[in-house]
């Protein structure tokens, strides 16, 4: 008898990087706009508990937050909101400080929303915060996907190196799925792919246990670095929908498709 609880649980994909500032959370957003678009139900999980921005990004000015549910204030299904875009959202908002560690209750929480939540949706994003803190990890360790964002900038690239380096002693993954954001043409995400994937064979390979399979980089988009995008987080609206047209706007959507062919 084939088992279909696989097909009706939602595929977690976690969004991260090593420097900040890169484009996570405009990526998180937009993606799931698209990716709702394509008729998937989508739930953006606002993960970086510290630092969290997402409401700002999407304009909602959230009365319950990640917080309320973490202190068993409200329920789980009173935290999520319906995003413009046509998705859900799960705030952190901005008093989560104390959350910006990994205590074993953000552990127990953390988790139990995500296994709660995915029988509901299609796709579960979390846009996790920078760099390879304990909270951050913990969070792409319960992803099934990770997606790593990166810019041309040489510090930006080593950043990813150290966080690719970390998925791949640490927590074993040998698929990395790569988005080069603020590109200034197109294939420039390909050669930075090839250099992250030179460093990666010639470093991180001989760090692995023998025989164990290498990791490989997967190249799922690029995005032009454009002045629309930052029009559209000062007037905190999705790209997808200010300037749908545009060429970032175009490339997130050619990520959802891959995503969800
Ligand atoms: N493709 C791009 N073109 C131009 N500006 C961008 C692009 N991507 C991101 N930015 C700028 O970078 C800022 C930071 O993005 P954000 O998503 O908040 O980063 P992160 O979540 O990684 O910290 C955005 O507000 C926007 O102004
Ligand atoms: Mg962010």
């Amino acid at each position: 008898m084939s088992d279909t609880s696989e097909l009706q649980r939602a595929r977690v994909l976690a969004i991260t990087s090593g420097k900040g500032g890169v484009g996570k959370t405009f990526l998180a957003a937009n993606l799931a706009a698209a990716l709702a678009k394509r008729g998937r139900r989508v739930l953006v999980l606002d993960a970086d508990l510290g630092l969290a921005n997402l409401d700002v990004v999407l304009n909602l000015f959230p009365k319950v937050t990640l917080h309320d549910v973490f202190t068993g204030k409200v329920q789980l299904e009173d935290a999520i909101l319906h995003a413009p875009g046509g998705f859900s959202v799960l705030l952190a908002g901005s008093g989560l400080v104390e959350y910006s560690r990994l205590t074993p209750e953000v552990r127990e929480q953390l988790l139990r929303i995500i296994e709660t939540l995915a029988p509901r949706f299609d796709h579960i994003l979390l846009d996790t915060g920078a760099g390879i803190s304990d909270v951050v990890l913990y969070a792409v360790s319960l992803a099934d996907d990770v997606l790593v964002l990166a810019t041309p900038e040489p510090t930006s690239m080593t950043d990813a190196y150290a966080t690719i380096k970390v998925l791949a002693t640490q927590q074993q993954r040998r698929v990395i799925q790569l988005v080069v954001n603020q590109v200034g043409r197109i294939g420039e995400g390909r050669t930075i792919r090839g250099q992250l994937q030179l460093v990666v064979d010639k470093f991180v390979v001989p760090m692995l246990a023998e025989g164990s399979a290498s990791p490989v980089i997967e190249l799922i988009g690029e995005v032009p670095l454009d002045p629309g995008v930052r029009e559209a987080v000062q007037q905190r609206r999705l790209l997808v929908e200010l300037q749908p047209g545009s060429a970032p706007a175009q490339a997130i959507h050619a990520i959802a498709a891959k995503i969800a062919p």
